[in-house]
């Protein structure tokens, strides 16, 4: 009996495994061959190469479980998920595909025969659609599976202007493989509310879709048109978790086996005991989301598929928030997962400790601002004249407090209520234009230069190439030209070249161009198209066609690529020291150093460093031999090469192996054994923006130079303290702490010298009708020394009024102090008021002594002489 999702998903594998389908395992939920795609986000997405004849395999029938996100991008359920009982952010679709092999009638027959005797469900249960004008899938479904007409629902598209926009017609996305569609139904029975397809109850949970056959055809191109795909073929796609729930005799998804476990282990560590409460069926759903995107590269940012990913993260945690989560809780939650799904996916224990740092790095951080932003949020909703929140609100509720639109969304729509999308759409663009125009910077003027010829690169095996000038520009006058005089600045094009132009991170070469009767000096090689441009200075005549022996500057480019292959090696040991999150995002090789920037969530430790310095000498030392060999760009993946997403390769790629350490596509030119490299040092580990760190090497002389470098200014150092590098640091934290204690000596010394000048003082103490009173402008003395002598002017004049200020740099320190005889003549908090006033400051205190502070030092004078008929008056 077939009931658990484990074993229905197997038995799906198995059948078509049965009928000659390749079982092909999940791939990624980042789509390694489409950058246009967020997410998987249907079985066929790996195959999609496939189906457009781009990409060959062995096998024309394949069948996949396949991991799939629909959050972000054109099918997305976000906003769904813990509203109805089917929609989830992540799940997994079963599916059997035909690349040109068989069409819809097979298609259609293997659907129903799994269904109806493998999983044995009754036919009357279930209903089919068709594309309106599909009249070949309608025939077939009626007469040769026997489905009756009243249950086979034609659907066309939205509205007339809008072809083939249909529930019964499948894309992937705005541009890609398509066709129409036949999808089986399953009716969940009367009980639950909901009509049949096509009905305006159609979104009711009553009839679900539960398997869709796409009857692949067209390549939907970015201008709308419909090219034939060289074969017509076969994608279907099955949700594990509806067929599951009706195999398990429920209705909705998050009363599986699966979900069931999530939301229990949940609600225990809420302490929620409404088991059918909608935040636990939407934190089941996004943990499962979240793991998988980690487990596949993604991390929380503030732009594209790591934004979703942080989208989630969010709306999962106000959800455990409105549970009355106490402390951070999501994280715990990784383990509950892994118990449901770990042995369909090892990957997910592998990478268990860096899921749950992510996410509950994300809790924290978004935890110090939910509070306040619900806050904000709440009085917003208090005074809303309609029901929309305004896009400048939920601007402002993303800007200052992290909340994405979609959860004041879901928020809002708790409330019955709606937010202004576009608004909020239009102020998050007058943002990313700020941001634009504040990192905007001048224009390389090469590039405004073009050039219609291609250069042959010969420079992975030749220092020197013969080679003839095709093109020739003046970079003054920014024109081509057919001569550089001496003297010139130019740019010299050649039909092949050993000269590197800069591309991948690795710099442009330098070196010179020999021609009878002088040189060019090549201070730069960049890519101008296909043209390698020679960028420099004509110490001869130079002429189009004229033969020249292109020669580089050998020991800046060994320099270079000893870089340049470390930066590999580097790449390779963070993916294995920090994790498979690990992802390039820029690269600098040059004959100093090399800077290598990756994502990573928090800053590297020193202990991670020294592992990654290590493990990248001990590869050094294993001396691997570097091998090159181009292939198709799917082999490379296959092997596990490492790529940029979102770069746009040709179909043959260039694939540099360093023996079983590190496989990457580069175009770039590297050592032939690691052990070229010597050895590498880190210099600097930091962080350049949210999410991306950046590390500084050097290798070989460099490195030893660096090394010595640091040794010498540490001998300096030992010498400037009269010790040696052995006991320097003793010797300084020694000198630390005496500075320190001599410090202290020194204040109390001063503070002493201070009263017993302040005793002195005693003797200027005037009258004023009978009461003592000391006015003294003491410069240089520290303010804090003040109170204790004002204490002590106290005790000598037993009862008096006393007021002091001084001058240290800018800042004036003032105090007042009234005997407590006097107090009820004189405050001197008023007192110090008083004079506060005039020097640029404000202050209080007791009535018996107060101090304050002020900014005007050149006003003391003016300021304490107002004192004396002030109090006059006062005592009068
Ligand atoms: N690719 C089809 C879907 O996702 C099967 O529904």
């Amino acid at each position: 009996m077939i009931k658990s999702t484990a074993e229905v998903r197997q038995a799906f594998l198995d059948f078509f495994a049965t009928k000659q389908h390749q079982i092909v395992k999940s791939s990624s939920l980042v789509p390694g061959n489409d950058a246009t795609l967020l997410f998987t986000n249907a079985g066929m997405v790996p195959f999609k190469d496939v189906f457009l004849g781009a990409e060959k395999r062995s096998y024309t029938r394949a069948t996949s479980a396949q991991r799939c996100v629909r959050a972000g991008g054109k099918h997305n359920d976000l906003e769904n998920v813990g509203y109805t009982a089917r929609h989830h952010t992540f799940f997994e679709m079963l599916g059997n595909f035909s690349f040109g092999d068989y069409f819809k009638e097979d298609a259609i027959t293997y659907a129903w025969t799994f269904l109806t005797e493998v999983l044995g469900l009754p036919k009357e249960k279930l209903l089919v659609t068709v594309y309106e004008s599909d009249e070949e899938a309608f025939s077939f479904w009626k007469n040769e599976i026997g489905v009756p007409v009243e249950k086979i629902i034609r659907i066309g598209d939205k509205s007339p202007d809008k072809k083939y926009e249909s529930d019964n017609f499948w894309s992937m996305g705005d541009t890609g493989p398509c066709g129409p569609c036949s999808e089986i139904f399953y009716d969940h029975g009367e009980e639950i509310f909901g009509g049949p397809p096509g009905s305006p109850d159609e979104d009711g949970d009553r009839f679900i879709e539960i398997w869709n056959i796409v009857f692949m055809q067209f390549n939907r191109q970015a201008n709308g048109d419909m090219e034939p795909l060289p074969n017509p073929s076969i994608d279907t796609g099955m949700g594990l978790e509806r067929i599951s729930a009706i195999m398990q005799n429920v209705h909705s998804n998050y009363e599986i086996d699966l979900f069931q476990a999530l939301i229990k282990d949940t609600a225990n560590l809420l302490d929620c005991t409404d088991l059918e409460h909608k935040s636990l069926r939407v934190i089941s759903d996004h943990i499962r989301s979240c793991c998988f995107l980690i487990v596949d590269g993604v991390v929380p940012s503030n732009e594209g598929r790591g934004y979703v990913l942080r989208r989630i993260i969010r709306r999962a945690i106000r959800h455990g928030h409105k549970l009355e989560a106490k402390g951070h809780f999501f994280h715990k939650l990784v383990a509950s997962l892994i118990e449901q799904m770990g042995e369909a996916y090892p990957e997910l224990a592998q990478q268990q400790a860096i899921i749950e740092k992510l996410l509950r790095i994300e809790e924290e951080q978004f935890g110090r601002t939910l509070d306040r932003g619900m806050m904000l949020l709440e009085d917003i909703l208090a005074n809303l004249e309609s029901d929309t929140i305004s896009g400048e609100d939920v601007f402002k509720l993303y800007d200052t407090y992290g909340f994405p639109a979609d959860l004041t969304a879901d928020i809002a729509r708790e409330r019955h209520l709606k937010i202004d999308q576009n608004g909020f759409d239009v102020a998050m663009g007058l943002q990313r234009e700020r941001a634009q125009q504040a990192s905007q910077f001048g224009t390389d003027y090469n590039q405004q230069l073009k050039s219609d010829h291609k250069t042959g690169f010969k420079g992975y095996d030749n220092d020197s190439y013969s080679a003839t000038v095709v093109e020739l520009f003046n970079s003054q006058q920014q024109t081509s030209v057919n001569e550089l005089l001496p003297g010139e600045q130019g740019i010299v094009i050649l039909d092949r070249t050993p000269f590197y132009a800069e591309s991948g991170g690795q710099v442009g070469d330098t070196g010179l161009l020999h021609l009878d009767g002088g040189v060019f000096e090549v201070e730069d090689t960049i890519k101008l198209g296909n043209a390698f441009a020679h960028c420099g200075v004509a110490r001869t005549t130079m002429g189009v066609n004229r033969r020249v022996k292109a020669e580089i500057d050998i020991e800046r480019r060994a320099a270079i690529v000893k870089n340049h292959t470390a930066t590999h090696l580097l790449h390779a040991t963070l993916r294995k020291v920090l994790g498979e999150h690990v992802t390039q995002k820029g690269s600098l090789c040059d004959a100093e150093k090399l800077r290598f920037d990756f994502s990573h969530f928090e800053g590297v430790t020193t202990e991670e460093l020294q592992q990654v310095e290590k493990m990248v000498n001990d590869e050094i030392r294993r001396n691997h031999e570097k091998q090159t060999e181009s292939m198709y760009i799917e082999e490379a993946k296959e092997r596990g090469a490492m790529a940029l997403f979102g770069e746009k390769y040709d179909d043959e790629v260039r694939v540099v192996t360093l023996g079983d350490f590190s496989i990457e596509l580069c175009g770039g030119v590297h050592v032939n054994r690691t052990g070229d490299i010597g050895l590498l040092k880190i210099v600097s580990e930091s962080g350049i923006a949210a999410g991306v760190r950046r590390i500084e090497a050097v290798t070989a002389t460099s490195a030893l130079d660096y090394i010595n470098q640091q040794a010498n200014k540490l001998n300096n150092v030992a010498a400037l303290v009269k010790a040696d590098a052995s006991n320097v640091d003793a010797k300084v934290e020694q000198l630390i702490s005496r500075s320190k204690l001599l410090e202290k000596e020194i204040s109390q010394l001063k503070q002493e010298l201070a009263a017993q000048a302040g005793s002195d003082l005693v003797n200027q103490a005037i009258d004023i009708n009978g009461i003592k009173v000391l006015i003294a402008d003491l410069d240089g003395v520290e303010s804090k020394a003040l109170r204790g002598m004002v204490d002590e002017l106290k005790n000598k004049m037993q009862s008096g009024i006393i007021m002091l200020a001084t001058a240290n740099g800018p800042k004036v320190g003032l105090i007042a102090g009234v005997t407590k005889d006097l107090t009820n003549k004189v405050k001197a908090g008023e007192l110090v008021n008083h004079v506060a006033q005039q020097v640029g400051g404000k202050g209080g205190g007791r009535p018996d002594m107060a101090q304050a502070g002020g900014s005007q030092p050149e006003n003391i004078t003016s300021a304490l002489e107002s004192v004396k008929p002030w109090l006059v008056e006062k005592l009068s």
